[in-house]
């Protein structure tokens, strides 16, 4: 199968390669899926997992791309809940090959079912930047109808999904971000947004949750406009500042099939809508993964058109 490839830690994005490499095989519990859709972290490169094995043996050359689209091909010992010809999407697991390749091995746990109404590259879009949206705000964050959420990042893949679905949830969402993408991120639904560059995150307070995608001297101002009894979520490592009077948190997404369902349901519905920048085919990805200009939202790679 065609499968993009990567072998050096210090090349990042720009030492992925298009190879040939054997289709995978089912492991217990595994489906294989034809991909038609993937999805790809830019800090992938940065990810231990992306490197070495859980007890840190090197896996180069490794595939990357952690989110799929696409159909069942085969079903492994044991593997439940998903029959041969069936649409999916899922994330797959940080430590075994990717999704930028024809096919995947994956546990049927990691995948939901994808309705036929909605597009492949769709369903590629919505695994981690959903997930992670859903289960910082709803699991970690606990939120509430009627509180104040900091969305960072909230033009972005995450944040724009974390400004809808808080809002949806009955939030008033602040949105942050470069003075550029002040208006998408209020279209995403944020009700005010600061541009991180040149307003005063200061102003701000009484914000009852902080959702995180940046880290750093963004978190650490951040974390004083938390009213007591709040909570600062982190996407991106362990918290650097804690809320006076609140909670710290840090969390890696894990796949969920009902989540999954829930988040595809509502895009199909109106209630989300995803944030994709660029598409290109497997062909391109090594291009397209390293592009010259700045893209906003979420760069899909078709491997079937
Ligand atoms: N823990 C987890 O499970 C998990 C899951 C998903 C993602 N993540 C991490 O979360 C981060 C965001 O992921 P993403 O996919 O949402 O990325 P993304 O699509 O690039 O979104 C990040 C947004 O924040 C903006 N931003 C970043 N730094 C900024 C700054 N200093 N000032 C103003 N705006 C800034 C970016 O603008 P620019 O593009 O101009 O920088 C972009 O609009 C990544 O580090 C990713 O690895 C973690």
């Amino acid at each position: 199968m065609k499968a993009i490839v990567v072998t050096d830690q210090a090349a990042g994005t720009a030492g992925m390669k298009l190879v040939e490499r054997p289709e995978p095989l089912a492991a217990i519990n595994d489906v294989i899926v034809q991909i038609h859709a993937s999805g790809f972290v830019p800090t992938e490169m940065a990810w231990p997992s992306t490197w070495t094995d859980r007890r840190d043996r090197d896996r180069t050359p490794s595939i990357p791309g952690h989110e799929l689209a696409g159909v069942v091909t085969a079903l492994g010992y044991g593997a439940t809940g998903l029959s041969v010809g069936q649409r999916v999407f899922g994330l797959a697991d940080w430590y075994r090959d990717g999704t930028l390749a024809e096919y995947v091995a994956i546990e049927a746990r990691n995948l939901a079912p994808l309705p036929g109404d909605v597009d492949f590259t769709v369903g590629a879009s919505l695994p981690i930047s959903g997930l992670t949206a859903w289960q910082g705000l709803f699991q970690h964050g606990r939120l509430q109808a009627g509180q104040r959420v900091l969305a960072h990042g909230a033009a972005g893949a995450v944040g724009s999904m974390v400004t809808q679905l808080a809002r949806a949830a009955g939030a008033y969402v602040i949105g942050t971000g470069r003075a550029a993408d002040r208006q998408k991120a209020l279209d995403f639904g944020a009700q005010e947004f600061v541009d991180l560059d040149n307003d005063a995150l200061e102003d701000v307070g009484g914000i009852d949750l902080v959702l995180d995608v940046i880290g750093g001297d963004v978190q650490k101002r951040s974390a004083g406009q938390i009213r007591a009894g709040g909570t600062l979520v982190s996407i991106v490592g362990p918290a650097e500042a804690r809320p006076a009077d609140g909670l710290a948190i840090d969390f890696v997404v894990e796949a969920d099939r009902a989540q999954l369902s829930e988040i595809v349901q509502r895009v199909r519905d109106g209630r989300l809508r995803t944030n994709i920048g660029n598409v290109s085919t497997l062909d391109n990805a090594v291009a397209a993964l390293n592009p010259t200009d700045r893209i906003s939202g979420k760069t899909i790679i078709r491997a079937r058109s």
